[in-house]
């Protein structure tokens, strides 16, 4: 039986990154003869360049006929001065909610190997390994009404809206006191329930699953002391769940504190587990072109993808050991190096990770 996966790579450094996880994954599929076949597909800016939307109908259709996605990352400056509704994040959001993919796990791991990479104090962040647990459909990121309107005075006023509905609230719960059971049974849900209503009911709603999880502790937190709390202590949490935007600003902060956001994947599930994979980082336009991204993070994407998608646990693990196993041996792309470690480019750090595989 053959598992299909849609490749996606996206702009920037997306192919160049894609490339080397897609090579590691045929190793994968040879080795643990996973029988794997791959569709590529666009998204983002190239999509726009080649069908004037970031995401066509049909690109979305495809990726939801195969068992799992495999995304790089979209954006770039030469199209950040298109309208909204046809830049390349539109692509990410219309994949994302045309899947139904509301539950973002995104772990930040710090690999004892790269203790030092932190910019915190090794004694902060040794051993951290936490998940956030991002709801990505809703909240204030697809609320309506939003815009920018001219008000009688000739002023312009700009506004969002941030709505939950309780079932949106009660499924992210549920994901994430589930991924509680499997760590540590630790969960702290992280709101503004001091000031905005619909985190009000966002914890209503945890308090009133948490009884059906006895082996979960559930806590409350604010999401400016979570902020402050992340970087004071960030190893007293285990599992966090919050709404979208907290959980994007939240994850990026976590995603720091191991040293690099280039070392960090990414799931996003819906309710049957199909889901979509993707480094936390963007298309880092920046150094784009230049062979020096690291990969890692798409690597360990796909893992996680054999893992929660595809029932591929045996993969996944050998996977993130090879991963473990070039950082062990001294490997650095360029985002990750210090003094004394051997300086690799994209592909050098692709093909260690195949050669440890
Ligand atoms: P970014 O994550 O692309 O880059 C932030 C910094 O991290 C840059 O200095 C970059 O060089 C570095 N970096 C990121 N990934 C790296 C890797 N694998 N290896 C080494 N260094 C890496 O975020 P930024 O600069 O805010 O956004 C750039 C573009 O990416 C924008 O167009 C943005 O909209 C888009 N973006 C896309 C996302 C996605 O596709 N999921 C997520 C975030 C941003
Ligand atoms: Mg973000």
């Amino acid at each position: 039986m053959t598992k299909k996966v849609m490749i996606l790579p996206g702009d920037g450094i997306g192919p160049e990154i894609v490339e080397q996880a897609l090579a590691v994954l045929e190793v994968a599929s040879e080795k643990y003869n996973l029988g794997l076949s791959f569709e590529q597909g666009l998204i983002g800016g190239s999509s726009i360049d080649a069908h004037g939307e970031p995401l066509t109908d049909e690109a979305l259709k495809a990726a939801g006929e195969c068992d799992a996605v495999l995304l790089g990352a979209v954006g770039g400056p030469q199209w950040d001065t298109l309208e909204r509704e046809i830049r390349p994040e539109k692509g990410l959001l219309k994949i994302r909610s045309g899947l139904g993919l509301y539950a973002n796990l995104r772990p930040a791991i710090l690999y004892p190997q790269l203790a030092d990479a932190s910019s915190l104090k090794p004694d902060v962040v040794a051993g951290l390994d936490i998940l956030i647990v991002r709801e990505l459909t809703g909240g204030i990121y697809f609320g309506e009404p939003r815009g920018i309107k001219t008000l009688e005075n000739g002023e312009r006023q700009g506004f969002n809206t941030y709505v939950y509905r309780e079932s949106e609230i009660e499924r992210i719960a549920r994901s994430a006191f589930e991924a509680a059971q499997k760590r540590n049974g630790k969960l702290c849900s992280v709101d503004k329930a001091n000031v905005l209503e619909v985190t009000v009911l966002w914890r209503e709603v945890l308090d009133r699953l948490a009884p059906e999880y006895p082996d979960v502790e559930l806590s409350h937190m604010y999401v400016d002391n979570a902020a402050m709390q992340l970087v004071r202590a960030p190893k007293q949490f285990d599992v966090m769940v919050t709404g979208n935007m907290f959980g994007d600003i939240l994850s990026d902060a976590a995603a720091m504190l191991t040293g690099s956001i280039g070392m960090l994947p990414s799931a996003s599930l819906n309710e049957s587990g199909f889901g979509l994979y993707e480094p936390c980082h963007g298309s880092a336009p920046d150094i784009a072109g230049q062979g020096i991204a690291n990969p890692l993070a798409t690597i360990l994407s796909a893992a996680m993808m054999l893992r929660y998608s595809l029932g591929m646990s045996e993969a996944a693990d050998a996977i993130e050991a090879a991963v473990s196993n070039v950082l062990e041996l001294g490997l650095r792309t360029a985002d990750i190096h210090t003094d004394g470690y051997q300086k690799v480019s994209t592909a050098e750090m692709g093909a260690a990770v195949v050669a440890a595989l």
